[in-house]
């Protein structure tokens, strides 16, 4: 029929390669964003390890959800750890070596036996969205001619702040030691006498676009000294509220994509179901950070002081130091009977968009961070690692919509955060929340800088296919 001949002569769309760190908090927004590209037509293919497929699949319904987004398909491989690694806290990082030493020659090898995975249905890829901490990406995309995106999964804040490490040593805020710039490193295992403080990070200049989960109104000034230094800077988040608007606007069938590599225990909506309005603080520490159970005690008496009620999640495996007999532990959990609800893992952004959570204390991971920002809920900051440090800094002194109590872990200092958020100084924070939950939003809405941003990007990689 003449409507199947033009689907025939119709050139195949772009064909966008993705590969995020193999840990939840990367592999959430690189989804969504992947979710984006299907919704313009584009083909994907997701780079994934074996590991977090099967968890993936498992546990959510991506599959289903995937199926109705006939461009995208995964590619997996080995990340190159043992199934029982911990791949959390300070063994986190173990991820990155592994990757850079089992998981990327095996990809590389990959895509040159494959033709830049080129077949009947698809060109060969079009552009490499690499995860910003794939420090291989710009060399091989500079080797094989193909044009090299730059994700940034953390606060843009935080990427310039690492990207300007070297500026920072030269102007002496950081000290140099009475050292050159031009003298070696020698302090940095396995990279000794080889790197100079004047080679520290900076190759995002390298990159010919960058994509940030993170938008104008958050980070404006922060993204346009980046634009000085890179061609295109997309700030297109928050990627979680931009997709749900996307949908929406199509009226879509497929519903959004989690990508949980725990299994979600929903019993707890409806436990806040039965809990008045905005009177539940949930916790989480995201996907990564592990506590002591001496942390556990503090936090689990400053929750009961607070008299508020709480949602609390920990991870199997998430506490260190206790060998889950704990009799201290036990007796404390039987005492928030009523009071609180503990889980191992939870529909997170569905219970911060419940109407009885009133606030999080929370890690501020990067995505945590902006879902509770969509949600109007304000923030006891607790950071961990990483980026997180300067998040909860944002939230604290820049947006004001919470509390950072880093550096310290003091049953009466949580108590007290708790207090003032829910309690004392409630209504200054919800009123803050609000606020800036309208202006994210409206940013992922049609003639909004995010959603402006997303269309300049699938243009962009539209303009790449020659
Ligand atoms: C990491 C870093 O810590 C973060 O700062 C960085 O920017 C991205 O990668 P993580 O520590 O796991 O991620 O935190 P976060 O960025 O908040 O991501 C956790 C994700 O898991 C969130 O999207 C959150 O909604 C989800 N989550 C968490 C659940 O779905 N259920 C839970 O019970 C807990």
């Amino acid at each position: 029929s003449s409507a199947s001949d033009q689907e025939k002569l119709r050139p195949p769309p772009p064909h966008v390669l993705i590969f995020p760190m193999p840990v939840q908090g990367h592999l959430n927004p690189m989804l969504k964003l992947a979710h984006l590209l299907c919704l313009a037509e584009f083909h994907v293919t997701f780079i994934i390890s074996d590991f977090n497929q099967h968890r993936l699949l498992q546990h959510t319904a991506a599959s289903a959800a995937f199926s109705r987004c006939p461009g995208f398909q995964f590619r997996t491989f080995p990340d190159g750890l043992p199934d029982d690694h911990p791949r959390s806290g300070h063994r986190a990082m173990e991820f990155v070596s592994s990757v850079a030493n089992v998981t990327v020659p095996l990809f590389k090898k990959m895509m040159i036996k494959e033709n830049f995975l080129a077949s009947a249905a698809r060109r060969p890829v079009t552009c490499f969205v690499a995860d910003g901490l794939l420090s291989f990406a710009p060399e091989f995309c500079e080797e094989n001619g193909i044009p090299f995106i730059f994700f940034g999964t953390a606060t843009t804040s935080y990427l310039w702040a690492i990207f300007r490490f070297p500026q920072l040593l030269e102007a002496q805020e950081i000290p140099l030691g009475g050292k050159s710039m031009d003298e070696l490193i020698e302090s940095m295992p396995g990279m000794e006498g080889i790197i100079r403080r004047r080679d520290l990070p900076g190759f995002v200049e390298r990159a010919q676009a960058v994509v940030f989960n993170t938008c104008e109104d958050l980070e404006g000034q922060i993204v346009a000294e980046i634009h000085k230094h890179v061609p295109r800077v997309f700030s297109i988040g928050p990627i979680h509220h931009q997709v749900k608007h996307r949908l929406a606007e199509k009226k879509a069938e497929s519903s959004i994509i989690t990508a949980s590599l725990w299994a979600e225990d929903r019993s707890c909506m409806d436990w806040l179901d039965a809990q008045p309005p905005r009177s539940v603080i949930y916790v989480s520490f995201g996907s990564l950070a592990l506590v002591t159970r001496e942390q556990v005690l503090e936090f689990l008496h400053g929750l009961l002081d607070s008299s508020q009620r709480f949602l609390w999640v920990v991870r199997p495996d998430s506490v260190t130091g206790s060998d889950g007999n704990d009799p201290v532990l036990t007796e404390l959990m039987e005492r928030i009977k009523g009071k609180g609800l503990l889980v191992e893992w939870a529909p997170q952004d569905k219970v911060l968009n419940h109407p009885a959570v009133g606030g999080f204390l929370t890690h501020s991971g990067w995505n945590s961070t902006l879902e509770s920002i969509a949600a109007g809920v304000p923030m006891v900051c607790w950071p961990y690692f990483a980026d997180q440090t300067t998040n909860s800094r944002f939230v604290s002194e820049v947006w004001k919509v919470g509390l950072d109590i880093k550096d310290t872990c003091d049953r009466k200092i949580i108590e007290e955060a708790i207090r003032d958020l829910m309690d004392v100084r409630k209504d200054e924070f919800m009123e803050r929340a609000e606020n800036l939950a309208k202006v994210v939003k409206r940013t992922v809405s049609k003639g909004g800088s995010s959603y402006n941003n997303l269309d300049g990007l699938i243009q962009y990689i539209k303009s790449l296919v020659v």
